[in-house]
């Protein structure tokens, strides 16, 4: 067990007995009170004190409700906690993730070769480049129609079978790097236990050209294996019942070096990863087979690369300038101190559809916990949760909340300098949104204003918009392979740094467990043949009584 996050006495008091959380939370009654515009009046050069130029981004921290002293404060705050120590006990390799005893060593999926980085005495590293060679030979394989499937055809339609971990990271990543990726290949995504998404993603598809990488970290999960048994039986269908088309139409991505090859994928068509790998933080490991297909090895690499550089900045930076951990601290700041209860992610680019989504899992499964890593229940809020939409899509939609509502509701804004494509005027206008709304989030609009520029005095009050509504953007010079991995690795190391701060586990999700539990029995009840004796509350009893009516099974 790592003695960094259980066992000192430090871990066994409650945060909210650190100097530096009585001293926030006295901060915040001052901080409470105060606006943006104040903030910006008493110290003109914000943008200045709280703007970091650094990993090929410009992060500016400016729009949000902190002062120097905040920070001071909020740095204190991480010091008390350990952050620095817990760093260096996941960068190093420690079982940091105490409730499975695992380390935690996503970092090391991005390590340069030469690194050495030990897990219970032996050096992961080598280990971590052989898998991405054996990758890269089988993307560049599918991506020079080498790889043919059962018929000789060469492979046209990659379809990536996996859930959360094993299905966000590259679904998202694909949809960022679209201009990065080989067109004449067609990626398609199959995540639902609902059968829709297996026959929507496979209309129209010839099952000869179609090749699956079946992704499981565990090999045990309900939705993926039955996914991947209905594209078994849609293959063989297409070869008359013929096993020997598997080999060629099937790959794996798994820890699970027993399942794998009963589900009859040839151990050689497999792709490893470890233990220590944590499912949403998998993307550039294995998992990332489909990603790879699609972007080619290089590019992998190069993002790969963005991911490498954070973790170095994350670990060397100073706190008050380094961009991850004033993310989480920030993060805090709001959910403990200023009372928020939620945050929104907003992506101003097409490519950054599914971040969002992606974000929820990474947040949401790692600081949704209730109790500390030594299993005392917590006294204060944990885990953020996390929505958005693409803009300009959601100022249309949500963004009257953020302006006119009563929420406070902190966002991050991520916004992309250099235009994509040749409609550069688009490119443009789309960043003109982004300041206008960081801008009118932030100092809003009042009577004053509104009377000035002529609105009619009955309209007014339905007109101010109040401001103080804080943000952070990020704007990266351009939307790449490396800049992408960069992006992601903030988050990481975000999560982490709130995760040290409220004293959780971000590598465990027993959560998860108790709906697929209840679910397996349920399975049972809605698909037995006579009506079974049932042991639920009235209201689960009620709503499979009438399903099993409706399915005819009374
Ligand atoms: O949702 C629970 C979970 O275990 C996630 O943490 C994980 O990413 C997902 O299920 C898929 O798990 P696996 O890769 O083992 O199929």
């Amino acid at each position: 067990m790592s003695e960094h996050f259980a066992g000192s006495c430090n871990e066994q008091q409650s945060r909210t007995n650190l100097p530096a959380w009585s001293q926030l939370e006295q901060h915040a009654t001052k901080m409470r009170e105060a606006t943006l515009r104040e903030l910006f009046d008493a110290d003109p050069d914000r943008a200045a004190a709280f703007g970091i130029q650094d990993l090929g981004m410009y992060a500016d921290f400016a729009k949000n409700r902190i002062n120097a002293e905040t920070l001071t404060l909020l740095t204190e705050l991480a010091d008390q906690c350990g952050l620095r120590e817990k760093m260096a006990a996941m960068f190093g390799g420690e079982k940091i993730n105490i409730s499975e005893d695992r380390a935690v060593l996503h970092t090391a999926l991005r390590a340069p070769r030469e690194t050495t980085i030990n897990v219970d005495g032996g050096n992961v590293v080598p280990e971590v480049h052989e898998v991405l060679e054996k990758m890269a030979g089988f993307a560049t394989a599918v991506r020079s129609r080498t790889w043919r499937g059962h018929t000789g055809e060469p492979i046209r339609n990659v379809i990536n079978i996996g859930i959360g971990g094993s299905d966000l990271g590259p679904r998202m990543a694909y949809q960022a790097l679209r201009p990065f990726a080989d067109r004449n290949l067609h990626l398609e995504f199959v995540s639902n236990i609902d059968g829709a998404d297996f026959v929507e993603a496979t209309q129209g598809l010839d099952p000869a050209e179609t090749l699956f990488i079946v992704s499981s970290k565990s090999w045990r999960t309900l939705e993926t294996l039955t996914n991947a048994a209905t594209a078994r039986e849609w293959v063989l269908a297409a070869f008359d019942g013929d096993a020997s088309s598997i080999a060629s139409h099937f790959v794996a991505v798994s820890t699970n070096t027993e399942g794998v090859p009963e589900f009859g994928i040839d151990p050689a068509n497999m792709f490893g990863f470890w233990d220590w790998v944590g499912g949403r933080y998998s993307l550039d490991s294995a998992v990332g087979l489909s990603l790879m297909v699609a972007i080619g090895p290089e590019n992998f690499i190069e993002m790969l690369g963005g991911f490498h550089d954070v973790d170095e900045h994350f670990r060397t930076a100073p706190l008050e300038r380094n961009i991850p951990a004033l993310m989480g601290l920030i993060s805090v700041w709001y959910n403990n101190f200023l009372g928020a209860e939620s945050q929104a992610v907003l992506p101003y680019s097409h490519y950054l559809a599914h971040l969002p989504a992606y974000l929820q899992q990474l947040e949401m499964e790692s600081n949704g916990k209730h109790v500390t890593v030594s299993g005392a229940p917590v006294d204060y809020q944990t885990g953020q949760i996390i929505w958005g939409q693409p803009g300009t899509n959601g100022q249309h939609a949500f963004y009257q909340l953020l302006h006119q509502g009563t929420k406070l509701v902190p966002c991050d804004f991520i916004a992309v300098v250099e235009p994509f494509s040749d409609l550069a005027h688009q490119h443009d206008l789309l960043n003109a949104n982004v300041f206008a709304q960081t801008e009118g989030l932030a100092f809003g609009r009042t009577e004053q204003e509104l009377r000035d520029a002529g609105s009619p005095e009955e309209q007014i009050p339905h007109r101010v918009c109040k401001g103080n509504q804080p943000t952070t953007t990020l704007l990266l010079d351009r939307l790449d392979p490396r800049s992408l991995g960069t992006l992601i690795a903030l988050y990481e190391h975000k999560v982490f740094t709130e995760g040290v701060i409220w004293d959780v586990d971000s590598f465990d999700q027993w959560g998860v467990e108790l709906g697929k539990l209840l679910a397996d029995t349920i399975a049972e009840e809605l698909t037995a043949d006579s009506v079974p004796s049932m042991d639920h509350d009235g209201s689960t009893t009620e709503l499979i009584r009438r399903y099993r009516t409706g399915r005819g099974r009374e």
